[in-house]
């Protein structure tokens, strides 16, 4: 049978990876989307060095949104605040050798629940926050389509 989803997709809806909830994690978030219902959470571990030692996915929605989250955890673990901040949708569906058009929306929440997460960790800890990272999210955010099924 031939499906518009590549192995990568179907591998990481089959068999997610990271999924839970990180038990003591510092930044979370969780994002939706509007249009299709679907809810994605993220639970992240930061340690004192900035670096995401543990991150853990929940999303209730569509195939391609739960291979999005699982491949977006794979990407951000141990990565640090300032590599996990220009991690952005096109590197969800490169990662997952791509998605079909009418789905790119799905990586763009996993994208918007990274970047919420660390907004969130930022507003608990601003000392832990800089302009540079401030303006990142901002920057990010603009380019977020309103209507994520906007996304070409
Ligand atoms: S159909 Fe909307 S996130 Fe997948």
């Amino acid at each position: 049978m031939s499906t518009m989803y590549t192995d990568k997709v179907m591998d990481h809806f089959m068999n997610p990876r990271n999924m839970g909830e990180v038990e003591n994690a510092n930044a979370v978030a969780q994002v939706g989307n509007p249009v299709c219902g679907d809810v994605m959470r993220m639970t992240l571990r930061i340690d004192d060095d900035d670096r995401i030692t543990d991150i853990k996915f929940k999303t209730f929605g569509c195939g391609a949104a739960i291979a999005s989250s699982s491949i977006m955890t794979e990407i951000i673990k141990g990565m640090t605040i300032d590599e996990a901040l220009r991690v952005t949708n096109k590197a969800v569906t490169d990662a997952l050798g791509g998605l079909p058009a009418q789905k790119r929306h799905c990586s763009v929440l996993a994208e918007e629940g990274i970047h919420n997460a660390l907004r969130a960790f930022f507003e608990e800890h601003p000392e832990r926050s800089t302009p540079e990272r401030l303006e990142l999210l901002a920057k990010a955010k603009k380019r977020r389509p309103e209507d994520p099924h906007a996304v070409a």
